[in-house]
């Protein structure tokens, strides 16, 4: 068979080796051979192990904890791909960090979604498959193809097994509404909103509650979980607003600091993720993980055959 951009290879950085293989059984391909060590100063070292000239290169490394070490090791890679004479390389980014610095919020702040696009693409990367970006707009921030996949359908899928006969979905600020409105309409269920505030990074204030959530279950999605405090904070607004039960839900469970504490303390039943970011072995039970392996290999696949990866959202 002829291969239009080369023979289809899919490697691993070390942030998320378990999704990579997970995207490689759904493929049933296995992973390419790549060594990623470091030296004894901390220096990524990547040694590819076999010929990848003239291949349709995937990399998969989101860019979880730590997140610094997972970005280097990302465009070091991309680096050894391109130099080993790939013909295209797609970064395979399924939780991209830095994105929640998108714009100057005040006075001498850095773009930093913008600086890591930079360095993606001075990497050598030809082109980005993401999921559940913070904000869409940062796919204008690269001047590199960006397929940008949404984990709704399958979080919805699963919410489908519950009973939502007196649900809402809620918006736990601003920034999510459009996600919610989408739950919302794959749901058939009203939405509402919280009105959040972030008074310093990390910290989360609710203003009010928008929507009638007395004696309602509220199901919640986000982009990510980070420290937890947006979905702490919304659940005890909600809560004094009468809402008997609260689902919550997103892509990528960063559960940074406090974060998985909070979720395991906190008020919910269940607390469903994706796998885009690896969590603990020993999670507990109440933390549902939805794999994304499925969708992210479709996509790769659609990718390498010229075929629309619109049609899977
Ligand atoms: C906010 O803008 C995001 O959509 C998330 O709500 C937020 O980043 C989650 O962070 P944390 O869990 O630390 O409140």
């Amino acid at each position: 068979m002829a291969y239009q951009h080369g023979e289809l290879k899919i490697f691993s950085g070390s942030a998320n080796p378990r999704l990579a293989e997970a995207i490689g059984r759904h493929l049933g391909t296995h992973l390419g051979a790549c060594q990623v060590t470091r030296f004894s100063n901390g220096e990524v070292r990547i040694m590819i192990e076999e010929n990848i000239r003239g291949c349709d290169i995937f990399v998969v490394q989101p860019m979880g904890h730590p997140v610094n070490e997972s970005l280097v090791e990302l465009l070091v890679l991309v680096d050894a791909f391109r130099r080993s004479s790939a013909q295209r390389i797609t970064a395979v980014v399924p939780y991209y960090a830095y994105g929640r610095q998108d714009r100057k919020a005040r006075g001498r702040e850095p773009i930093s979604a913008k600086l890591v696009a930079n360095l993606l693409v001075t990497s050598g990367a030809d082109r980005i498959l993401t999921m559940d970006l913070h904000s869409p707009q940062i796919q204008g921030f690269f001047d590199i193809p960006v397929d940008h996949l949404r984990a709704v359908r399958l979080i919805a899928e699963y919410m489908k097994t519950k009973d939502l006969s007196d649900a809402i979905v809620v918006a736990p600020d601003a920034g999510s509404g459009h996600r919610a409105r989408q739950l919302a309409d794959m749901l058939h269920l009203p939405i509402g909103f919280v009105d959040k505030r972030r008074p310093e990074p990390g910290v989360s204030e609710v203003m009010n509650v928008i929507g009638d959530v007395r004696g309602k279950t509220a199901v919640i999605i986000e982009d990510m979980i980070d420290t937890g405090g947006t979905l702490i904070e919304a659940s005890k607004a909600l809560l004094a607003h009468g809402t008997k039960a609260i689902i919550p839900s997103c892509t990528h469970p960063v559960l940074s600091g406090p974060g998985l504490e909070r979720m395991v303390e906190g008020p919910f039943e269940e607390v469903i993720v994706t796998d885009s970011i690896p969590l603990p072995p020993d999670l507990p039970p109440k933390i549902k993980v939805l794999s994304i392996a499925p969708l992210l290999g479709d996509a790769i696949w659609r990718i390498h055959q010229d075929l629309s990866v619109s049609e899977l959202f």
